[in-house]
């Protein structure tokens, strides 16, 4: 995750915009990974006739309704992309979308380089890709406001892949008889979008017959310190030891009330001017979201760069696994914020207006146009999963300040969306228990829906893989584990894992089983 681009973009707005924050002081968003896109111009051949057929990059528009509650508001168009190369009649159809991005650029998901086209290929199925309402061009109403946010919610996302499955005449031989109960339907998605596989499964399953979910983060948690977890495991030993050490002291200083003593400990990373503690606490976080882009294929340069400048000293040693300590590691750290991260995220701004998160009339707040995933998610976590990524509870190992807390978020989503929550709306821990309770969570009894996951995921505790999750892994509903980061199984390149490939391989017979077994219905 960088915030290059946002850099330059501010450079060029800096003498009009007003202090607005450079970093994005919400969350990082669970997103699925982006793998390399096909050749979208090449035309593609049907598998077995040899018969071209439409290119990857043919985009399709689906008349979806604005509201599942209310019919009569009318439709909008939701794009999506198909593929039926190895598609044979009594072939499924894999369903998937990439959630909470724009689609475009997420192709690949309609071939066998992925999960999705991997499981077509192995059961003559067709691929679709489709984009979520509320992103990239798939938009219900013109803008980003609170008015037209109110049909974005999980539950209209749900009824738009079920009325979608219903009502779609693929672009294909026979595309008009191939709704679900006629034929096979699946679903695929990962991280967000591998929940909305289970909820929409748990809601509609006699539409959807089989699902795979990767890192599907079905259970919602309000306050959400656990993503902190994974990385505090599985990052280089002796660097997690010297962040917790430091991490305990900037607490510490925090908790005293020292004016002076907190001056300092702001000033030792050069954020002296950052006049808010809770910024000043998800400034130090900002790194550790970067473990999130760690694929198996390739690693977060920031992140490693991060643990060298703390655990390489400058005789090339590495610290042992104890780390240096506490001394050393806060001056590292506060230098390598001084050099190398400060530079890269905030130029030549001062720290208040680079990281500074509480105006509330900030055009990153305030601007409402289309589009804008970040403000789309936002909404999400706002309205109902909260995820929040705080600071671990008091006794608690920890790698991020317990300055960070909740009502650093729920102050954020009171700026981006004036007057939307409030009363019980605004307490982020009953919208993720309204979520668990309507959907199962990690408690799901779905049948014949793969749960894949990631042991270095930071997402993992959200997941059924997480330690507080109780259900065990059946032949009906398998929980696959790999030593996989964030939705790691879904791409084939990642089988250069061996506990990958036997994933990826469980999933396909599972599918295939599932596949023969399945018989016509009155689905529709
Ligand atoms: C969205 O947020 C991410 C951080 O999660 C940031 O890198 C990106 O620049 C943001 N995009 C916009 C348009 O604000
Ligand atoms: C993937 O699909 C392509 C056709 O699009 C085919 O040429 C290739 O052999 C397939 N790969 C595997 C490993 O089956
Ligand atoms: C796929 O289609 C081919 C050709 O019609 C057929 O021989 C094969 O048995 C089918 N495979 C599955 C899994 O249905
Ligand atoms: C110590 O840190 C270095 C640099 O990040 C890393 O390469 C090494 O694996 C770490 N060693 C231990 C024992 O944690
Ligand atoms: C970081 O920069 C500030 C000045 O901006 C300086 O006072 C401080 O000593 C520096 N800290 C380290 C560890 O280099
Ligand atoms: C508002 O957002 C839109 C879409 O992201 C962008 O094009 C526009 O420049 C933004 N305006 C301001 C004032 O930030
Ligand atoms: C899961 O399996 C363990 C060990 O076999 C058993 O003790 C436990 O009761 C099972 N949990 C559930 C929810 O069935």
């Amino acid at each position: 995750m960088t915030c290059t681009s946002l850099i330059f973009a501010f450079f060029i707005l800096s003498s009009v915009a007003a202090r607005s924050p450079l970093f994005n002081p919400h969350n990082s968003r669970p997103r699925i990974p982006h793998i390399d896109e096909p050749d979208e111009s090449q035309p593609v051949y049907h598998f077995t006739s040899g018969q071209q057929i439409s290119s990857y990059g043919e985009t399709y528009y689906f008349d979806q309704l604005v509201d599942h509650t209310d019919p009569t508001k009318g439709t909008f168009k939701q794009r999506y992309w198909h593929n039926y190369e190895f598609y044979e009649p009594g072939g499924p159809i894999v369903l998937m979308t990439p959630g909470e991005e724009s689609a475009k650029g997420f192709t690949g998901y309609l071939t066998n380089g992925t999960i999705s086209g991997m499981i077509a290929q192995a059961t003559n199925g067709s691929t679709i890709v489709i984009e979520h309402r509320f992103f990239g061009d798939s938009n219900p109403h013109p803008d980003l406001s609170v008015q037209s946010l109110q049909v974005h919610t999980i539950e209209q996302a749900i009824e738009d892949l079920a009325y979608f499955a219903k009502t779609v005449k693929l672009p294909q031989p026979d595309g008009d008889k191939l709704a679900p109960g006629k034929a096979p339907w699946i679903l695929v998605g990962g991280s967000y979008s591998g929940a909305l596989v289970s909820y929409t499964m748990h809601t509609h399953p006699e539409l959807f017959y089989a699902g795979y979910a990767s890192s599907a983060v079905v259970q919602a948690i309000g306050h959400f310190w656990k993503y902190f977890e994974p990385v505090r495991e599985w990052m280089p030993a002796n660097c997690s030891a010297d962040v917790q050490a430091v991490i305990q002291y900037v607490d510490s200083v925090l908790d005293s009330g020292n004016t002076r003593d907190i001056a300092d400990i702001k000033a030792n990373f050069g954020l002296q001017d950052v006049i808010h503690l809770d910024d000043f606490a998800a400034a130090l976080k900002a790194v550790f979201e970067d473990w999130q882009s760690n694929s198996i294929t390739s690693r977060s340069n920031s992140f490693y760069e991060f643990c060298d400048a703390l655990e390489v000293g400058p005789n090339g040693w590495h610290a042992p696994a104890s780390g240096w300590g506490l001394e050393a590691a806060l001056q590292a750290w506060g230098k390598y914020w001084n050099e190398t991260l400060y530079p890269s995220r905030c130029g030549k701004l001062d720290a208040e207006s680079c990281i500074g998160s509480h105006n509330p009339d900030s055009p990153h707040w305030t601007n409402a146009s289309l589009p804008n995933s970040n403000r789309s998610w936002n909404w999400m976590i706002c309205n109902q999963f909260g995820f929040w990524q705080v600071g671990a509870p008091e006794g608690t190992p920890r790698i991020v300040s317990s300055y960070l807390t909740a009502a650093h978020n729920e102050r954020l989503c009171q700026y981006e969306f004036p007057g939307a929550f409030w009363g019980l709306k605004k307490v982020s821990l009953l919208n993720a228990l309204t979520v668990d309770k309507t959907y199962g969570g990690w408690d799901t009894t779905t049948e014949r829906l793969i749960f894949a996951n990631g042991e270095r995921d930071p997402w993992r505790e959200a997941t059924v893989a997480a330690a507080l999750a109780t259900r065990n892994s059946t032949d009906l509903q398998p929980h696959l584990l790999s030593d996989g980061f964030h939705c790691s199984d879904m791409s084939r390149g990642s089988a250069i894992s061996p506990r990958i490939a036997a994933v990826q391989k469980q999933a396909l017979q599972y599918m295939t089983q599932w596949h023969a077994a399945w018989k016509p219905s009155a689905a529709t």
